[in-house]
């Protein structure tokens, strides 16, 4: 006989004569002849109710099962005689596939979301989690769906690279060298001798490599992961993490914005649309202004504010930030958080910042001073796009390389697509965990990674 997941059970129209279902004990317990089991198999948020009676062979080993336990119940799918669901299944035999301990470290009470860190190889088995990884599954899954209807072309991009998309240096480094006895020339370790006869890290972008094929295939995106050694012990970083990418060439910076928007306000309204149950579970237990917040980010136009007009409303805030601010500083989540949540009470995208904080890619405005990059900030969060129009004059970004001291030679491939048929071209990297941490209102981006890895943690 055929498995059924119990997420299908649920939606039954009528009963069923015959169903098997496989899943671990969440909850038991024991009327006079009857044994109540609540089975999860993962499938969804919501249990079934099995109902073992005394008649069973096994009925002494049943009343035995503990939290996590593993079965598989034959039975017959029959409406709820008790309050609360409308369907449970009457067994007609529960194979008990393997018994768990009374040490199992799940028991019915809430844990922290500090414990099941340490536990993170059992937490997807509590509610909160099966519905955050189930939303992360879902949400990923809109991401292609979203592209593929317009058109976009998928593309892997290397995770092994050679160069230094961001320019921040916050690279984690590849090699086989033996650490004990690194060759040495000129004082500095001798990477000609090391796999790939070069310096290698792990990539904290695809940009670069997605821009090349945005200049051959027109609209493309990539969605992988990104890694940064950025030593920022904060509740939204981490060192490895997943981005999409989307590069379009004949494009500028205004339909850059408009990409970043529909595409935010598409991916949420999936989950609202494809995981009710799972985002209820957040909007009754985590954040109760979830389904405000998601609703007035998928209904309103987001603000859009040149960088130089932000700097002027947060120094005339009358806000004692942490973090100074003026013009050319790097804002600071406090200050994005203020634009968006106090300012505009709205997402914000900030545009034209100063090329002085921004990576060499980034294309040159009139006024010399500033680039085409633009940020869009969300409630809770602050920054969850980051990206840019493209330098796409060769005399320009050959200037800027110099001017910043970067090595052009590193670089000779990507420079050449400015030399043979540039064209004006856009792109953005949306964070998929902190676009998880807005569906979800998780406060924690280690709390939306099945494994997270930031510094000094890399359990599991
Ligand atoms: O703003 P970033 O650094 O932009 C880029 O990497 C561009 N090359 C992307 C592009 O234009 N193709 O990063 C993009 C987004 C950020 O807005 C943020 O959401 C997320 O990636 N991000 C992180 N998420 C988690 N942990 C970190 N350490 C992150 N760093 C960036
Ligand atoms: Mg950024």
């Amino acid at each position: 006989m055929q498995r059924t997941k119990i997420n299908v059970l649920l939606d039954q129209e009528s009963g069923l004569d015959a169903v098997l279902i496989k899943g671990w004990v969440r909850t038991r317990r024991d009327s006079k002849s009857f044994s109540f089991i609540e089975i999860n198999d993962g499938s969804s948020l919501k249990n079934i109710q099995v109902i073992a009676d005394d008649g069973l062979a096994n009925y002494d080993d049943i009343r035995k099962l503990t939290t996590g336990s593993a079965v598989a119940v034959q039975g017959v799918l029959a409406p709820s005689k008790g309050g609360g669901q409308q369907w449970e299944i009457q067994a007609t035999d529960v194979a008990i596939i393997s018994a768990a301990p009374e040490t199992y470290p799940l028991q019915k009470k809430r844990h922290t979301d500090e414990f099941l860190r340490t536990i993170a190889h059992l937490r997807p088995r509590t509610n909160k989690y099966g519905a955050a990884f189930r939303i992360r599954s879902e949400l990923a899954y809109a991401v292609h769906h979203y592209f593929r209807e317009r058109g976009f072309r998928y593309i892997h991009t290397p995770i092994l690279t050679g160069s230094d998309c961001e320019g921040a240096g916050e690279m984690f480094r590849v090699t086989t060298l033996n650490l004990a006895d690194i060759p040495i020339n000129d004082k500095q370790a001798d990477y000609s001798q090391d796999f790939f006869g070069k310096e290698a890290n792990l990539t904290v972008s695809g940009q670069l490599s997605a821009e090349m094929f945005a200049l051959s295939l027109g609209d493309v995106y990539t969605f992988g992961p990104t890694f940064r050694a950025e030593n920022s012990n904060t509740r939204r970083h981490a060192a490895e993490f997943w981005m999409i990418e989307p590069e379009m060439a004949f494009c500028d910076l205004a339909g850059n914005m408009d990409l970043g928007e529909d595409l935010i306000k598409n991916l949420i309204r999936f989950v609202m649309d494809h995981s009710p149950d799972d985002l209820a579970l957040f909007a009754r237990f985590v954040d109760k202004t979830l389904m405000a917040t998601l609703d007035n980010i998928v209904t309103s136009e987001f603000e859009r504010l040149p960088y130089r007009d932000a700097v002027a409303i947060l120094e005339k805030s009358g806000q004692s930030f942490k973090f100074p601010v003026g013009f050319g500083c790097d804002l600071q989540t406090e200050h994005e958080r203020y634009l968006t949540e106090q300012h505009v009470k709205k997402p914000v995208i900030l545009y034209d910042y100063p090329a002085s904080i921004k990576p060499f890619y980034m294309r040159v405005n009139d006024d010399q001073e500033t680039v085409a990059a633009m940020d869009i900030l969300v409630p809770s969060i602050g920054e969850i796009i980051g990206g840019s129009q493209r330098e796409e004059r060769l005399e320009v970004i050959e200037a800027r390389m110099e001017a910043m001291g970067m090595e052009k030679e590193t670089y000779w491939w990507y420079l050449e697509s400015r030399q043979f048929g540039t064209v004006p071209h856009s792109g953005f990297g949306l964070g998929f965990e902190r676009l998880l941490m807005l569906v979800t209102g998780i406060s924690n981006i280690r709390d939306v990674i099945p494994f997270p890895r930031t510094p000094g943690s890399i359990d599991f």
